[in-house]
């Protein structure tokens, strides 16, 4: 199970917990070959804007009980992958153990989203509100190339503010940063060795249904 190594958190922002260096080379290492393997399973595809059909610039696959896709039809979270029709894997077990020691009043997380990101792939700002529990943070876990992270208020013009996200860290937005916009401006290409291939690999963990 996950030895974690910094569980000190920096709140940035109201509800908005910061977690640098969470991870150390070994977790990451381990974390990194459990996505590779679910990646294999369930290989990525690339989103479409609802409405245009305009592909992300990010691959995405899921792993857990559901899984978040978009194309034509909208934004929406389903039990299989949009290509194979496969269920999505399990997600590994030290991704639930990392989401019980970040968010322990949590419900468990039903979805984790695998975002690809290579050297020219970025996120623009939105919100994560396809969840019908906003009682749950989001857990968002980075791993290899660093990231830019723009991290706004709940209204889309709301002030931003910049955190690089490197590999092995994590960060969590709940309570009253649950609706908080936020995307990712670029990443810098060769800034970790984590990857064979570089780029970055972001999980973010969500619970999706309401819980009794
Ligand atoms: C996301 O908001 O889905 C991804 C954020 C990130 O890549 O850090
Ligand atoms: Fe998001």
């Amino acid at each position: 199970m996950p030895t974690l190594s910094n569980l000190a958190a920096v709140v940035v922002a109201p509800g908005v917990d910061y977690f640098p260096g969470l991870l150390d080379r070994a977790e990451q290492e381990a974390l990194r070959d459990g996505i590779l393997a679910i990646l294999v399973e369930a290989p990525p595809f690339r989103p479409r804007m609802p409405r245009t059909g305009k592909p992300f610039s990010v691959r995405m696959s899921n792993c857990g009980p559901l899984g978040w896709v978009s194309d034509e039809t909208g934004y929406r979270y389903q039990p299989t992958h949009p290509e194979t029709g496969r269920a999505w894997p399990e997600m590994p077990p030290r991704l639930l153990e990392i989401w019980r020691l970040l968010a322990p009043d949590a419900p468990p997380p039903e979805a984790c989203l695998i975002n690809l990101y290579d050297a020219n792939a970025k996120m623009g700002l939105h919100q994560d509100r396809d969840e019908q529990e906003l009682a749950a943070p989001v857990v968002s876990l980075s791993l290899g190339d660093s990231a830019l992270f723009r991290l706004g208020g709940r209204e889309r013009g709301d002030r931003t503010r910049s955190l690089k996200l490197q590999s092995g860290d994590a960060i969590a937005f709940g309570g009253p940063a649950r609706l908080a916009f936020h995307g990712i401006d670029r990443i810098t290409p060769g800034s970790s060795t984590l990857l064979a291939e570089g780029g970055r690999i972001n999980l973010t963990l969500r619970r999706v249904s309401r819980s009794e």
